[in-house]
């Protein structure tokens, strides 16, 4: 609704000026704080392999992951080292201006239908939507999942299932017991492709 209300305000101006600001309104700037971070993760969309996308990150999530980083109880070492001088106030801020950036949005060609349709039965099978949400955008501290990068996506599913990646929460190692490799697969290829 907000979309469609600024198209109707902008409509009635000259059309170089309505197009100026229609992309103010649209390229919301980068946080100051967050310039060390987009050299690795991007303004939110991450094009770099293995880096996570943090746009439209949830606040609470970030707040969480940010401490387990900081404590080393998730061991990754460009963030271990990120997040090692950070106070429990620096958390919540980076967290805050994290969920700030514009959510990645999927852009290629749309998933296989075969995939779609085993995928969708493993989410409904493993109840994906109760805590991720229906559309995976996540709540709280359970995270986005939706388009988020194949691969980090991926590599999720594989050390919670490990259990390398110990969650704040167990829920996502119990998760992923009943994940086969195939399974992970397909559950990474079609979150990355909406
Ligand atoms: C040198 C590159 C680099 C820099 C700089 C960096 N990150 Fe990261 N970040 C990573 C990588 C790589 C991962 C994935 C870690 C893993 O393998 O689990 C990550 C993961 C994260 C995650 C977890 C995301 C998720 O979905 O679980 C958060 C949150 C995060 N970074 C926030 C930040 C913030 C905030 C900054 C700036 C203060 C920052 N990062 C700077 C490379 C970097
Ligand atoms: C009972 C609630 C619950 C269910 C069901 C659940 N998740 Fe999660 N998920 C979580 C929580 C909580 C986390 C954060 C754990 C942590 O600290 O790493 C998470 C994290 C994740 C992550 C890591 C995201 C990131 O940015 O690193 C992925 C990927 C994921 N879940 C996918 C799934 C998929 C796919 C399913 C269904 C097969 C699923 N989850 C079912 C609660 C759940």
């Amino acid at each position: 609704m907000r979309g469609r209300s600024r198209i109707g305000v902008v409509r009635g101006l000259a059309p170089a000026l309505g197009a100026l600001l229609a992309g103010a309104a649209l390229a919301a700037p980068v946080p100051e704080r967050l310039a060390p971070c987009v050299a690795c993760h991007g303004s939110g969309t991450s094009e770099t392999e293995g880096v996570p996308s943090l746009g439209g990150q949830q606040a609470d999530y970030v707040v969480t992951q940010l401490f387990q980083f900081r404590e080393k109880q998730r061991e990754a070492p460009p963030m271990n080292d990120v997040a090692a001088g950070f106070s429990d106030d620096d958390l919540r801020a980076y967290a805050d201006a994290v969920a700030t950036l514009p959510p990645p949005a999927w852009s290629g060609p749309a998933a296989d239908p075969a995939l779609v349709a085993r995928a969708q039965a493993l989410v409904s099978k493993h109840q994906c939507n109760s805590c991720h949400g229906a559309d995976l955008t996540g709540r709280d501290a359970i995270p986005r999942i939706r388009a988020q990068r194949e691969e980090v996506l991926a590599q999720a599913l594989s050390a919670y299932k490990s259990n390398t990646r110990p969650g704040y929460d167990p829920a996502m190692n119990e998760v992923a017991q009943g994940l086969s490799e195939a399974d992970i697969k397909d559950l990474a290829a079609y979150v990355a492709r909406l």
